[in-house]
C-alpha cells in the first residue's frame, strides 16, 4: 500500500533494499485479521485501539519526520540501522512504525507452526522450545518501563534473546542488542493493560497462543540468507 506525502514521492523510497528482505515499508498496512480475532489472548478492544490509534500514529509520525527531515531515497530499514543521524522523534516513530508492523504479522488468529528448520535452531540454541519461551518470557517482563522482547539473528546467524526500551529495536545502528529480529513481543502498557492490567506476565503466556510461528519462521529463513 503507497500513499503519496506532500512534497515527496514516497514510491522512490518505500521499495526495501533487494539485498534485504524484511521491509513493512513506509505506510501502516491493513491488518490480515479482525480485531477480535486474537480473543481470548487480546482482546479486540486492545487491539482496535493499539492498531488504529498508537500504531496508525507512529506511521504518521514517521512520514511527518521524513519530510521534516528530507529522508527522501531511504528505505525505512536503512534509516533504522542508521538512526543515530536521524532526530528522535524519527527514531521512536520509524522504530514504533516497523515494531507494530512486524507485530501484526507475527500474530495470527490461534497461532501457527514453526518450521521444522526453526525448531531445529531452537532446540539446538536453547534446549527447546519451553526454554526459549521461558528466557523470551524473562526478557519480556523485566524489560522496565516501555519496550519490545526479540527472538534475533545475530551477525554470527545465532538465534539470540534481549530486549529493547521504547520503540528502539535490533536493526538500531544505537541499539546494545543487534541482529535481525524474527519475533518481537509488545510490553508497552498499550498492549495489555485493558485487559491485564499490571499483569505483564500473564499477558506475555497468554500471547505464546497466538504467534504466527510460519511467519516467524520465514522471517528466520531470511535472516539465514541476508
Ligand atoms: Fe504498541
Amino acid at each position: 500500500m503507497v500513499t503519496a506525502l506532500a512534497g515527496s514521492t514516497i514510491e522512490a523510497w518505500s521499495s526495501p533494499n533487494a539485498t534485504v528482505a524484511n521491509d513493512p515499508g513506509l505506510t501502516q498496512s491493513p491488518l490480515s485479521f479482525a480485531y477480535s480475532a486474537l480473543e481470548p489472548s487480546i482482546d479486540a478492544r486492545t487491539m482496535e485501539i493499539h492498531y488504529s490509534r498508537h500504531a496508525a500514529g507512529y506511521a504518521k509520525n514517521m512520514a511527518d519526520a521524513i519530510a521534516a527531515e528530507h529522508a527522501t531515497g531511504k528505505s525505512l530499514r536503512e534509516m533504522l540501522q542508521h538512526i543515530s543521524k536521524y532526530s528522535t522523534t524519527m527514531r521512536n516513530n520509524a522504530g514504533g512504525h516497523f515494531n507494530h508492523e512486524k507485530f501484526w504479522q507475527w500474530m495470527a488468529p490461534g497461532g501457527t507452526k514453526p518450521s521444522s528448520a526453526l525448531v531445529d535452531a531452537i532446540q539446538k540454541k536453547f534446549g527447546g522450545m519451553d526454554a526459549m519461551q521461558k528466557q523470551f518470557a524473562e526478557a519480556a517482563t523485566k524489560r522496565f518501563g516501555s519496550g519490545w522482547a526479540w527472538l534475533i539473528v545475530d551477525a554470527k546467524k545465532q538465534l539470540s534473546i534481549g530486549s529493547t526500551p521504547n520503540q528502539d529495536n535490533p536493526l538500531m545502528d544505537i541499539s546494545d542488542v543487534k541482529g535481525e529480529p524474527i519475533l518481537g513481543i509488545d510490553v508497552w502498557e498499550h498492549a495489555y493493560y485493558l485487559k491485564y492490567q499490571n499483569k505483564r506476565g500473564d499477558y506475555v503466556g497468554a500471547w505464546w497462543n497466538v504467534v504466527n510461528w510460519e511467519a516467524v519462521s520465514l522471517d528466520f529463513q531470511a535472516a539465514l540468507q541476508a
